[in-house]
């Protein structure tokens, strides 16, 4: 099926040009720390890659685990966190941390969703990443990516639960935080907003938005 090619294609692609990011395991490796992937994810949610990644190395130096982190004082973290910005996600770092020290991170999507700061999107994106569960992990870049290759004509917001439909039914079963943060990769550095660069996409030949002439025009926006 069309399907598992779109997702072969996209994992063949992660495996030789995936980004090489502190928080990431390489391509086919076993998953990474749970607090780590928890940790870049939380930081990734209001900041780019590039503003995150030093703060992401700083963290991780100064508290390895989650147990030290959950050890830290509040005004300690607070000014590490200095710069970041959407304070709220520091205090919440900080709860989440004394709620899982000693017993580990939930290893559901269900229960990541029960602690402090972590959203649908959060939770599927730890639960693909560090524990290898399939999860249909769709963020912005995501949505961009989907509604493209599936030139999805219905506006945003109301456009999103076809997006995710769309975006289960490339999902393979294996590989679930490649296949996530392949994804990623693809909105991040190939499906870009304003200029696609479609021939270096290895999925362009499955483009519904390729294939209409003008990707640009979906995800279609709600009129003001
Ligand atoms: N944005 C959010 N999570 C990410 C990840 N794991 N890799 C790259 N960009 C991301």
């Amino acid at each position: 099926p069309v399907e598992n090619q779109i997702a072969n294609k996209l994992l063949a692609h992660y495996d030789a040009q995936a980004r090489s990011l502190p928080w990431r395991s390489p391509p086919g490796a076993p998953p990474a720390d749970p607090y780590r992937v928890w940790l870049s994810e939380i930081m990734l949610q209001q900041t780019t890659v590039a503003a995150a990644a030093p703060y992401f190395e700083r963290f991780t130096k100064r508290w390895p685990t989650v147990e030290a982190l959950a050890a830290a004082e509040d005004a300690d973290l607070m000014a590490a966190w200095a710069g970041l910005g959407y304070y709220a996600r520091a205090r919440n770092l900080l709860a989440t941390a004394r709620a899982v020290a000693g017993k580990g991170f939930p290893d559901t999507e269900a229960g990541l969703r029960e602690l402090p700061g972590i959203g649908g999107y959060t939770a599927a994106a730890i639960a693909a990443i560090a524990f290898g569960h399939r999860a249909v992990v769709v963020d912005a870049n995501v949505e961009r990516v989907v509604a493209r290759l599936f030139a999805i004509a219905d506006p945003l917001p109301g456009a999103k639960p076809a997006i995710r439909a769309a975006a289960d039914s490339i999902t393979p079963d294996g590989r679930a935080g490649d296949f996530a943060q392949a994804m990623m990769d693809l909105g991040a550095t190939i499906c870009t907003v304003r200029a696609p660069a479609c021939l270096a996409c290895p999925i362009h030949e499955h483009c519904a938005g390729y294939v209409s002439g003008d990707p640009t025009a979906f995800p279609v926006k709600a009129a003001k």
